[in-house]
């Protein structure tokens, strides 16, 4: 991208987002949390990226979400913002930065006025629609998640399980997206929904839904980006992925020990050279004792020359 396209870049907003739903375009969203990541997919033209607190799993090895604090998040915030010129940054709020009004729109402020992000993702359907609306209230757009909701999963049963199959869950979740969107979201995330709830809850709304493990029928995607790029030891089964980045950096790494250790890396193309007769000059030596010192294979030891 020259210097004039990168001045005329315009990062979206959730004007942009809902500009795309309303011209019935399906809105690709993927996570990302580092700075090379987030100017690939931004270069790709992904319109919304998510600094998820999916962070502490897949990038910072926890064994769940809810070891994630808000000075993580943030440092992957602004590491995101950076990289991405136009898509619209969503920083995920992590567990208990969002309890009460108060620290919800402090720790949201902090991901727009210190991470650089653009809106902020917080969990909950009806239980979170009062933070929702303070939020918005306060100027800071949110996006909605309910269904399988990772933070609470202590409180759901511990294991990831596929959320609004009976009648009374699929009632819960219509809930929780009405008030959600009540509340003002500009858009919500549906984890782990079967399709038809999914598509139902879609068709209810105003605003789009981003569906993951949800089928089809919501009115965009998100995925976590190491299950995509095949860079993790485990892929969700409503992943597909793209590429197999962890065999290729596998074999990358195999082939460079190879190199190193057999002796042709650094080879020429990737090794620098000076004139030696600044070495000359350095060990005071003339090329005649060079040419006699290089009939010898060692060379003449350095510090008995000098
Ligand atoms: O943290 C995350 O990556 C998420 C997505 C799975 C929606 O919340």
């Amino acid at each position: 991208m020259s210097a004039t396209d990168q001045a005329q870049v315009r990062r979206l907003t959730i004007s942009d987002i809902a500009r795309m739903y309303a011209d019935g375009e399906r809105i690709p969203m993927l996570t990302a949390y580092d700075f090379p990541t987030a100017r690939i997919l931004d270069d790709a033209r992904i319109p919304m990226l998510l600094v998820g607190d999916s962070l502490g799993q897949v990038m910072l090895g926890y064994d769940s979400t809810v070891r994630v604090t808000m000075d993580e998040m943030l440092h992957h915030t602004r590491a995101v913002a950076r990289g991405a010129r136009r898509a619209l940054v969503v920083g995920d709020m992590p567990f208990l930065s969002y309890s009460s009004v108060d620290e919800a729109i402090d720790n949201a402020g902090r991901f727009l006025q210190d991470g650089g992000a653009q809106a902020v993702k917080i969990e909950g359907g009806v239980r979170s629609a009062r933070i929702v609306e303070a939020l918005v209230k306060a100027g800071i757009p949110v996006q909605g998640h309910i269904g399988w909701t990772p933070q609470s999963a202590h409180g759901m049963g511990g294991k990831v399980k596929v959320q609004g199959k009976t009648r009374e869950a699929a009632r819960g979740l219509l809930s929780d997206a009405i008030s959600i969107q009540e509340a003002g979201a500009f858009s919500i995330v549906l984890e782990l929904v079967p399709e038809q709830l999914a598509a139902l809850i879609t068709s209810r709304l105003k605003i789009p839904t981003i569906g993951i493990g949800a089928g089809a029928g919501c009115a965009g995607q998100v995925q976590v980006v190491n299950d995509l790029l095949g860079f993790g030891d485990f892929i969700p089964r409503h992943a597909k992925p793209y590429a197999d980045l962890k065999g290729t950096i596998a074999a990358a790494a195999a082939a460079y020990a190879r190199d190193v250790t057999n002796g042709t890396v650094p080879g020429p193309e990737q090794t620098v050279r000076m004139d030696d007769s600044v070495i000359d000059e350095a060990l005071g030596r003339t090329a005649a004792d060079r040419a006699s010192a290089l009939e010898f294979e060692a060379g003449i030891p350095l510090d008995r020359d000098l």
